[in-house]
């Protein structure tokens, strides 16, 4: 049973991803952190994510598992504990970048369909109803305006002590935006039969129930 979400940064996806997995009792995967992950890993180790070898190298070199602890999701790169690293601005650029890479790609949606095996899965991503999942059981594309997403991102921040300015933020995920929906591999785009929920106006426990409503039949 696959639940695949899809849509731009903050648009609401992992917020709502997970409470509805606690709320069905399945696992829920954050795709964009794998990405963010590789990220991380060449960063750390200086490799030039213009030269393929350096992309070749990186496949080759990483292990990424997630495991629960205290009920919160934690991803581990080479089993080393990365959930608050991967968070920080230049990985976010950097993960966007990393995942126009068609290697990169392929090893990550590998990885992705081998957690979903004979499991109840959510899925969040860029990709899940169109490429890693085509036949998932349903598909949402969440969106919501640019001045939403901003101040969303805005107060997140807030909330972990992070002074940001929103007309930066904006930028950059209007940036962000253009770089994952005009790459060449798996763009960012809606599956044909994914039901889109804007989330503009919706507050995440507006959003939870909407999609609950579909799952359960009552809106087709
Ligand atoms: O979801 P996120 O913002 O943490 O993702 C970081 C980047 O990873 C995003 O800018 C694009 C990329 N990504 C992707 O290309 N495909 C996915 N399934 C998930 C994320």
């Amino acid at each position: 049973m696959i639940i695949a979400i899809d849509g731009p940064a903050a648009s609401g996806k992992s917020t709502t991803a997970k409470l509805i997995a606690e709320k069905l009792n399945f696992i829920y995967i954050d795709t964009g952190a794998m990405y963010r992950a590789v990220a991380l890993y060449a960063l750390k180790n200086n490799l030039d994510i213009s030269n393929h070898k350096n992309l070749i190298k990186i496949i080759n070199s990483i292990t990424i598992r997630f495991e629960r602890i205290n009920n919160e999701n934690h991803i581990f790169l080479n089993n080393i504990d990365v959930t608050s690293e991967i968070r920080l601005p230049e990985i976010t650029k950097l993960s966007s970048n990393i995942a126009t890479k068609k290697i990169i790609r392929d090893k990550m949606v590998e990885i992705q369909r081998l957690l979903a095996i004979n499991q109840k899965i959510i899925m969040d991503g860029r990709d899940i109803g169109t490429v890693v999942f085509p036949n998932a059981n349903y598909k949402f594309f969440l969106t919501a305006s640019i001045e939403t997403r901003a101040l969303r991102r805005l107060n997140e921040q807030l909330t972990k002590g992070i002074v940001s300015n929103l007309e930066d933020i904006k930028n950059d995920l209007i940036w962000r935006d253009k770089n994952d929906s005009e790459r060449e591999f798996s763009p960012l785009i809606k599956a044909e039969d994914a039901i889109e929920v804007d989330t503009s106006n919706m507050t995440i426990e507006e959003q939870v129930k909407y999609i609950l409503k579909v799952l359960q039949g009552d809106i087709a």
